[in-house]
Protein backbone atom coordinates (compact mmCIF):
# COMPACT_ATOMS: atom_id res chain seq x y z
CA UNK A 1 0.00 0.00 0.00
CA UNK A 2 2.78 2.22 -1.07
CA UNK A 3 1.38 3.24 -4.45
CA UNK A 4 -1.33 5.19 -6.00
CA UNK A 5 -2.32 4.42 -9.41
CA UNK A 6 -0.14 7.10 -10.84
CA UNK A 7 2.81 5.87 -9.09
CA UNK A 8 2.43 2.33 -9.72
CA UNK A 9 2.02 3.08 -13.58
CA UNK A 10 5.02 5.82 -13.49
CA UNK A 11 7.30 3.05 -12.01
CA UNK A 12 6.40 0.23 -13.98
CA UNK A 13 7.05 2.28 -16.94
CA UNK A 14 10.54 3.32 -16.00
CA UNK A 15 10.98 -0.49 -14.75
CA UNK A 16 9.90 -1.51 -18.58
CA UNK A 17 12.34 1.06 -19.89
CA UNK A 18 15.20 0.73 -17.73
CA UNK A 19 15.47 -3.39 -18.42
CA UNK A 20 15.07 -2.98 -21.98
CA UNK A 21 14.75 -5.86 -24.61
CA UNK A 22 16.94 -8.53 -22.93
CA UNK A 23 17.33 -8.68 -19.54
CA UNK A 24 19.65 -11.31 -18.28
CA UNK A 25 17.40 -11.48 -15.35
CA UNK A 26 13.84 -12.32 -14.60
CA UNK A 27 11.92 -9.18 -13.54
CA UNK A 28 8.70 -9.10 -12.56
CA UNK A 29 6.40 -6.42 -10.62
CA UNK A 30 4.00 -7.34 -7.81
CA UNK A 31 1.44 -4.18 -7.60
CA UNK A 32 -1.78 -4.58 -5.36
CA UNK A 33 -4.50 -5.64 -6.88
CA UNK A 34 -6.87 -2.87 -7.93
CA UNK A 35 -3.41 -1.73 -9.92
CA UNK A 36 -2.94 -4.94 -11.74
CA UNK A 37 -4.61 -4.17 -14.67
CA UNK A 38 -2.95 -0.53 -15.06
CA UNK A 39 0.23 -2.35 -14.90
CA UNK A 40 -0.46 -4.93 -16.70
CA UNK A 41 -0.56 -2.47 -20.08
CA UNK A 42 2.31 -1.26 -19.00
CA UNK A 43 4.20 -4.23 -19.22
CA UNK A 44 2.35 -5.75 -21.97
CA UNK A 45 4.82 -7.28 -24.93
CA UNK A 46 8.03 -6.86 -22.79
CA UNK A 47 9.98 -9.11 -20.58
CA UNK A 48 8.46 -7.69 -17.44
CA UNK A 49 6.47 -10.21 -15.73
CA UNK A 50 3.42 -9.60 -13.36
CA UNK A 51 2.38 -10.75 -9.92
CA UNK A 52 0.25 -10.62 -7.49
CA UNK A 53 0.84 -9.88 -3.46
CA UNK A 54 -1.81 -12.68 -2.07
CA UNK A 55 -4.29 -14.95 -3.21
CA UNK A 56 -7.39 -16.70 -2.10
CA UNK A 57 -7.22 -20.57 -2.43
CA UNK A 58 -10.99 -21.39 -3.45
CA UNK A 59 -11.62 -21.96 -7.07
CA UNK A 60 -14.92 -19.61 -6.95
CA UNK A 61 -17.59 -19.06 -4.62
CA UNK A 62 -19.43 -16.19 -2.17
CA UNK A 63 -15.79 -15.21 -0.42
CA UNK A 64 -16.57 -10.79 -0.52
CA UNK A 65 -13.66 -8.75 -1.54
CA UNK A 66 -11.10 -12.24 -2.05
CA UNK A 67 -8.89 -12.29 -5.42
CA UNK A 68 -8.47 -15.52 -6.82
CA UNK A 69 -5.59 -17.72 -9.08
CA UNK A 70 -8.34 -17.40 -12.23
CA UNK A 71 -8.84 -13.81 -11.57
CA UNK A 72 -5.09 -13.19 -11.17
CA UNK A 73 -4.25 -15.07 -14.74
CA UNK A 74 -7.04 -13.15 -16.35
CA UNK A 75 -5.30 -9.85 -15.64
CA UNK A 76 -1.97 -11.48 -16.81
CA UNK A 77 -0.12 -12.78 -14.02
CA UNK A 78 2.04 -15.06 -14.27
CA UNK A 79 3.57 -15.31 -10.41
CA UNK A 80 1.69 -14.96 -6.82
CA UNK A 81 3.59 -13.73 -3.28
CA UNK A 82 2.32 -15.64 -0.98
CA UNK A 83 2.88 -16.08 3.23
CA UNK A 84 4.60 -12.83 3.03
CA UNK A 85 5.64 -12.04 6.56
CA UNK A 86 2.86 -9.24 6.99
CA UNK A 87 0.11 -11.53 6.23
CA UNK A 88 1.29 -14.09 8.20
CA UNK A 89 2.05 -11.45 11.36
CA UNK A 90 -0.95 -9.17 10.60
CA UNK A 91 -3.33 -11.04 8.82
CA UNK A 92 -2.66 -14.65 10.95
CA UNK A 93 -1.95 -16.52 8.09
CA UNK A 94 -0.87 -20.00 9.49
CA UNK A 95 1.24 -22.72 6.78
CA UNK A 96 -1.80 -24.37 6.44
CA UNK A 97 -3.31 -21.30 4.38
CA UNK A 98 -0.34 -21.24 2.70
CA UNK A 99 -0.37 -24.32 1.51
CA UNK A 100 -3.90 -24.31 0.40
CA UNK A 101 -2.91 -21.22 -1.38
CA UNK A 102 0.35 -23.06 -3.06
CA UNK A 103 -1.90 -25.47 -4.30
CA UNK A 104 -4.68 -22.99 -5.54
CA UNK A 105 -1.76 -21.31 -7.19
CA UNK A 106 -0.35 -24.05 -9.36
CA UNK A 107 -3.84 -25.37 -9.76
CA UNK A 108 -3.73 -22.11 -11.59
CA UNK A 109 -0.56 -21.57 -13.89
CA UNK A 110 0.73 -19.61 -11.34
CA UNK A 111 4.45 -19.52 -9.90
CA UNK A 112 4.27 -19.21 -6.38
CA UNK A 113 6.77 -17.39 -4.52
CA UNK A 114 6.68 -18.65 -0.99
CA UNK A 115 7.90 -16.93 2.10
CA UNK A 116 9.32 -17.82 5.02
CA UNK A 117 11.62 -16.39 7.73
CA UNK A 118 12.11 -15.67 11.10
CA UNK A 119 12.06 -12.67 13.45
CA UNK A 120 14.52 -11.35 15.94
CA UNK A 121 13.03 -13.13 18.41
CA UNK A 122 13.26 -16.19 16.55
CA UNK A 123 17.06 -15.63 15.71
CA UNK A 124 18.12 -14.05 19.28
CA UNK A 125 16.52 -17.55 20.61
CA UNK A 126 18.83 -19.64 17.94
CA UNK A 127 15.15 -21.37 16.69
CA UNK A 128 16.14 -19.54 12.98
CA UNK A 129 16.46 -23.09 11.71
CA UNK A 130 13.48 -24.35 13.39
CA UNK A 131 11.22 -21.68 12.15
CA UNK A 132 12.19 -21.59 8.83
CA UNK A 133 12.26 -25.58 8.74
CA UNK A 134 8.66 -25.66 10.31
CA UNK A 135 7.35 -22.79 7.77
CA UNK A 136 8.63 -24.62 4.64
CA UNK A 137 7.66 -28.20 5.61
CA UNK A 138 4.19 -26.93 6.52
CA UNK A 139 4.17 -24.49 3.60
CA UNK A 140 4.99 -26.85 1.16
CA UNK A 141 2.77 -29.56 2.30
CA UNK A 142 1.69 -32.14 -0.46
CA UNK A 143 3.62 -30.74 -3.03
CA UNK A 144 5.33 -32.98 -5.24
CA UNK A 145 8.39 -33.35 -7.25
CA UNK A 146 7.28 -32.31 -10.68
CA UNK A 147 5.60 -29.39 -9.61
CA UNK A 148 8.07 -28.25 -6.55
CA UNK A 149 10.79 -27.79 -9.76
CA UNK A 150 8.76 -24.68 -10.75
CA UNK A 151 8.43 -22.80 -7.51
CA UNK A 152 10.20 -20.03 -6.28
CA UNK A 153 10.89 -19.58 -2.56
CA UNK A 154 11.87 -16.17 -0.61
CA UNK A 155 13.99 -16.26 2.62
CA UNK A 156 12.64 -12.96 4.36
CA UNK A 157 14.09 -12.29 7.83
CA UNK A 158 11.54 -10.43 9.24
CA UNK A 159 13.85 -8.05 11.01
CA UNK A 160 15.37 -7.07 8.21
CA UNK A 161 11.91 -6.64 5.99
CA UNK A 162 11.58 -2.44 5.69
CA UNK A 163 14.24 -2.02 8.60
CA UNK A 164 17.05 -0.96 6.55
CA UNK A 165 18.81 -3.69 8.34
CA UNK A 166 19.82 -6.16 6.21
CA UNK A 167 20.76 -9.84 6.79
CA UNK A 168 25.15 -10.08 6.09
CA UNK A 169 25.65 -12.01 3.05
CA UNK A 170 27.17 -14.92 5.10
CA UNK A 171 24.02 -14.92 7.52
CA UNK A 172 21.53 -14.87 4.44
CA UNK A 173 23.77 -17.56 2.72
CA UNK A 174 24.10 -19.67 5.27
CA UNK A 175 20.06 -20.41 5.58
CA UNK A 176 19.71 -20.48 2.01
CA UNK A 177 21.94 -23.28 1.88
CA UNK A 178 19.66 -24.51 4.48
CA UNK A 179 16.78 -24.39 2.76
CA UNK A 180 18.44 -26.24 -0.13
CA UNK A 181 19.32 -28.85 2.13
CA UNK A 182 16.22 -29.64 3.28
CA UNK A 183 14.21 -28.92 -0.59
CA UNK A 184 16.64 -31.87 -1.43
CA UNK A 185 15.20 -34.01 1.45
CA UNK A 186 11.63 -33.09 0.75
CA UNK A 187 12.33 -33.67 -3.10
CA UNK A 188 15.69 -34.52 -4.46
CA UNK A 189 18.90 -32.95 -5.27
CA UNK A 190 18.09 -32.24 -9.11
CA UNK A 191 14.39 -30.32 -7.66
CA UNK A 192 16.56 -28.48 -5.27
CA UNK A 193 19.21 -27.19 -7.60
CA UNK A 194 16.00 -26.21 -9.72
CA UNK A 195 13.71 -24.48 -7.07
CA UNK A 196 14.83 -20.81 -7.00
CA UNK A 197 15.24 -19.08 -3.40
CA UNK A 198 15.22 -15.25 -3.41
CA UNK A 199 16.75 -13.49 -0.74
CA UNK A 200 14.38 -10.69 0.77
CA UNK A 201 14.81 -7.75 3.14
CA UNK A 202 15.97 -4.16 2.76
CA UNK A 203 17.72 -4.90 -0.79
CA UNK A 204 19.49 -2.03 -1.85
CA UNK A 205 21.31 -1.68 -5.00
CA UNK A 206 24.22 -1.20 -2.58
CA UNK A 207 24.38 -4.34 -1.23
CA UNK A 208 22.55 -6.20 -4.10
CA UNK A 209 25.86 -7.41 -6.19
CA UNK A 210 27.56 -8.97 -2.82
CA UNK A 211 23.98 -10.97 -1.82
CA UNK A 212 22.98 -12.33 -5.12
CA UNK A 213 27.13 -13.42 -5.66
CA UNK A 214 26.10 -15.87 -2.91
CA UNK A 215 26.04 -19.48 -3.98
CA UNK A 216 22.40 -20.25 -2.66
CA UNK A 217 20.58 -16.90 -3.58
CA UNK A 218 19.43 -16.94 -6.93
CA UNK A 219 17.71 -13.62 -6.53
CA UNK A 220 15.67 -10.64 -4.97
CA UNK A 221 12.11 -9.61 -3.65
CA UNK A 222 12.27 -6.19 -3.13
CA UNK A 223 10.16 -3.86 -1.29
CA UNK A 224 11.10 -0.20 -0.59
CA UNK A 225 14.03 -0.36 -2.99
CA UNK A 226 11.21 -1.50 -5.77
CA UNK A 227 9.69 1.75 -5.19
CA UNK A 228 11.74 3.83 -7.15
CA UNK A 229 12.56 3.09 -10.46
CA UNK A 230 15.87 4.00 -10.41
CA UNK A 231 17.05 1.66 -7.22
CA UNK A 232 14.77 -1.13 -8.89
CA UNK A 233 16.96 -1.33 -12.08
CA UNK A 234 20.17 -1.02 -9.75
CA UNK A 235 19.32 -4.36 -8.22
CA UNK A 236 18.76 -5.82 -11.34
CA UNK A 237 21.76 -5.02 -13.10
CA UNK A 238 23.69 -6.83 -9.91
CA UNK A 239 22.02 -9.95 -10.60
P1 LIG B 1 12.06 -4.44 1.93
O1 LIG B 1 10.76 -5.36 1.84
O2 LIG B 1 12.88 -4.69 0.70
O3 LIG B 1 11.51 -3.06 2.02
O4 LIG B 1 12.78 -4.84 3.19
C1 LIG B 1 10.85 -6.70 1.47
C2 LIG B 1 9.48 -7.29 1.42
O5 LIG B 1 8.50 -6.66 1.90
O6 LIG B 1 9.31 -8.40 0.92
Amino acid sequence: MNTRVDDATALAQGVVSGVGENPTVEVALCPPSVYLTTVAEAVAGTPVGLGGQDLYAAADGAFTGEVNAGMLTDVGCRYVILGHSERRALMGECDKQVSEKLHAALAGNLIPIVCVGETLDDREADATEKVVETQLRGSLDGLDEVRAAGIVIAYEPVWAIGTGRTASPEQAEEVHAFIRKLLSELFTDDVASQIRIQYGGSVKPGNAKELLGQPNIDGALVGGASLKAEDFLGIINAG
